[in-house]
């Protein structure tokens, strides 16, 4: 592999959600304050909504890490379950024990017993779920019955839905109505910028250990922004092509033809098209250069 040409520790464009080589941009960072805050309220339902490879699940394991310790947390990375299964998971992740023979009623009285015992140790319980757009109609209402139960005060399980926009869409439907207006916060993730971009390929490079002069010139991201529309995942895919590519060829300079051939071999990347606003430009001044020659030529 490239990292000994390239004077690398660790590959810096894996896809795994590393939040060893996580950037701190603007839309994660908002995405995360909203997230604390809304847990330190004690508002029943968040959700965080972006689309396919804009860091959901990394920003899962940040707030993971980062949440203040007297939460306690449950973490349901696939929730592609059924009511029932949803309820033991719950269970299995609070510690419940023997969830896995019990009946659904008595699971449910000690999941109880168990938000109640840890609301008097003075914890909260947050329920994290990644991939939320996969959950089951009846299981989303399951999660709307588990957030009913509270103390005068205040709710005795939060839930955190990570979420494609997919979710969106279903809960627009009018029978979900009831669980739509429990959602007090949400947050929804944008993709890079085209300076983002930038910023965030020179940091994963850091990250990874290089020390060199820049291999991705400005021109050159803001090309590679364009033909990911500022998607981490899809950036991470090029630029793993593109050290493949040039290391290939013994050379240190990444350029265009090594973006070309990396967008060639990606799904979901375009060829940037040529800006247009230029192509107008260079129109009007070509018209009023001929114009001006005529005219003076007319003239003499
Ligand atoms: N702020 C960031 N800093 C560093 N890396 C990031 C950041 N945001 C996203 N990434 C990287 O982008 C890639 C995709 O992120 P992730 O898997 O979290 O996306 P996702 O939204 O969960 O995608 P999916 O909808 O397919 O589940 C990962 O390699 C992740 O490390
Ligand atoms: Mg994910």
């Amino acid at each position: 592999m490239y990292l000994y040409h390239f004077g690398l520790r660790e590959l810096p464009f894996t896809l795994t959600p590393n939040t060893h080589f996580f950037l701190g941009l603007e839309p994660h960072n908002e995405a995360l304050a909203v997230l604390i805050t809304a847990l330190q309220t004690g508002e029943g339902f968040i959700k965080v909504i972006g689309e396919v490879g804009t860091g959901k699940t990394l920003l899962c394991r940040k707030l993971l890490n980062e949440i203040p310790k007297h939460f306690v947390t449950a973490y349901i990375p696939n929730p592609y379950l059924k009511p029932d299964e949803l309820r033991r998971a719950v269970a299995l992740e609070l510690g419940v024990r023997q969830a896995q023979r019990m009946s659904v009623q008595l699971l449910t009285q000690r999941i109880q017993q168990k938000l109640i015992d840890l609301h008097k140790e003075g914890r909260s319980v947050v329920l994290i779920l990644d991939e939320a757009q996969a959950l089951p109609e009846e299981s989303l209402e399951a999660l709307r019955l588990f957030t009913n139960l509270e103390t005068e005060t205040r709710k005795l399980l939060q839930v955190v839905l990570f979420a494609q926009p997919e979710l969106d869409e279903r809960l627009s439907q009018t029978n979900f109505r009831q669980l739509r207006q429990r959602i007090t916060f949400s947050y929804k993730l944008r993709a890079m910028t085209s300076i983002e971009v930038e910023r965030y390929i020179e940091h994963r490079l850091q990250i990874a250990g290089y020390k060199g002069a820049a291999l991705f010139n400005s021109r050159l991201c803001k090309k590679i922004s364009k033909a990911t529309q500022g998607i981490p995942r899809l950036v991470n895919i090029l630029c793993h092509k593109m050290l493949m590519l040039t290391y290939g060829q013994g050379h240190f300079q990444i350029n265009t033809s090594h973006l070309k051939a990396a967008i060639k071999d990606t799904e979901d990347t375009q060829l940037p098209l040529i800006d247009l606003r230029w192509v107008f430009t260079g129109i009007i001044l070509i018209t009023l250069f001929i114009g001006a020659y005529l005219y003076w030529d007319f003239r003499g």
